[in-house]
């Protein structure tokens, strides 16, 4: 054996070992993590209200031995596992575990108990996924380098989120992780692939509401009144302008209003209307110019028309950014980990997502997780009552963090 060969082959040796140890592990511990999604699937809880989900975390990772802390930002769970000199770097990981205010409607065994509570957004499948991950890391301890920071977060769904929460609380702290994943579930792709996107990738959002003041009276009388349903309904108008002639052509922007209750009758001309909608777009800047648009024009049209409009502006959560250079990085492991055709590039996505938090403060990758099935029938969007997953992801979700995890600490 020529010294070259002596040097070199042990490493490739090494890494090859440790792909195929994350692939059987992942297979061997995928009947475990599907119990313990379905566990949490079947206990849905709504927003910063999920403790029988942190009590369910805390003794699936107290199980396989795994350090970790309960009541971080109320619900949050925290772990943290050791490898060798652990501080040399830390890594972080990071699931959400809250439910929606929805009515399942599958007819499963592991439907939800709690009626009008549903995991109708696949957080029950990424707290599940990092649990496996956490199983798989924790038995590979030996193998890799520096520390691992496992991140269950509460209230992703409303605001302010629980990522803000866990920030201000300290989560990125003793130790503080140089970098940090997060993956979501997605029906739009198969079980067994996954997608990325480097640099901006979901939108900021924020919700707006207007109440439109006018003088309401008899229908057949409108000039005896200020007709606030014609000055709302101009400012509807009026505010897509923001969008096609403000708003540069090459940054999407979003206005849509799903809200517009004017409680008059036929012939009664009400007193006020009143409008809420959302505003989605990429950019900090922008974002703020929108806002005082939106106000000067709603405001500026109700009182050219003589009435008055109140206007306010509920702050949610900021752009998603993916780390360029950890994102290409994480990409080529996912390549090496599931094959080029199984790793897709996505688009931007105009929904929002509050590990935007995280991205702001450390490097961060937040992928999308292949779920669907169609052969199954599993194609059903997220936010619907008959969303679920192919469980067979969770293979790929678990295995494919941990592979992200311990390249990132080498
Ligand atoms: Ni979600």
């Amino acid at each position: 054996m020529t010294p070259k060969k002596y040097i070199f082959a042990p490493y490739h040796k090494t890494m090859k070992n440790i792909i195929e140890d994350i692939k059987q592990l992942s297979n061997k511990y995928l009947e475990d993590v599907i119990s313990i999604r379905r566990a949490i699937h079947s206990n849905p809880e709504l927003a910063f209200e999920e403790h029988k989900t942190a009590g369910l975390i805390a003794s699936a990772l107290n199980k396989y031995g795994i350090e970790n802390e309960k009541g971080i930002a109320k619900t949050g769970v925290v772990a943290l596992i050791k490898g060798k000199n652990p501080e040399k770097k830390t890594v972080a990981l990071r699931a959400d575990m809250d439910a929606l205010p929805i009515r399942e409607l599958n007819d499963v065994e592991y439907k939800s108990k709690n009626d009008g509570i549903m995991h109708a957004c696949g957080h029950d499948v990424h707290t599940a996924s990092l649990i496996g991950t956490a199983i798989i890391l924790q038995k590979l301890r030996t193998e890799f380098e520096g520390s691992v920071k496992l991140i269950f977060q509460p209230s992703e769904e409303k605001y302010p989120g629980g990522a803000k929460v866990m920030i201000e609380e300290g989560v990125l702290k003793k130790p503080s992780p140089e970098l940090i994943f997060g993956q979501h579930v997605y029906p739009d792709i198969e079980a067994g692939k996954i997608g990325m996107k480097s640099g901006k990738y979901m939108a900021s959002t924020d919700e707006i509401f207007l109440t439109v003041k006018g003088k309401g009276g008899h229908g057949a009388l409108p000039h005896k009144n200020i007709d606030p349903v014609i000055i709302a309904s101009h400012i509807i108008i009026a505010l897509q302008q923001i969008v096609s002639r403000n708003a540069r052509p090459d940054m999407p922007t979003v206005l849509s209003f799903g809200r517009f209750v004017a409680d008059g009758q036929t012939n009664v001309i009400p007193d006020k209307v009143e409008i809420a909608g959302i505003m989605r777009t990429f950019d900090e800047n922008w974002r703020k110019k929108i806002k005082e648009k939106v106000t000067k024009m709603a405001k500026g049209i109700a009182e050219s028309m003589g009435g008055e409009c109140d206007v306010f502006i509920d702050q949610g959560y900021p752009v998603l950014v993916n780390d360029d250079s950890l994102t290409q990085k994480a990409k080529k492991y996912a390549i090496e980990y599931l094959g080029e055709e199984n790793v897709i590039d996505l688009e931007l996505r105009t929904t929002a997502e509050d590990f935007a938090y995280f991205t702001q403060q450390i490097p961060g990758c937040f992928y999308r997780l292949g779920v669907r099935n169609e052969k199954r029938g599993i194609t059903s969007n997220l936010h619907t009552a008959t969303f679920d997953v192919d469980e067979k992801s969770l293979e790929t979700g678990m295995g494919l963090m941990a592979w992200l995890t311990v390249k990132s600490l080498l």
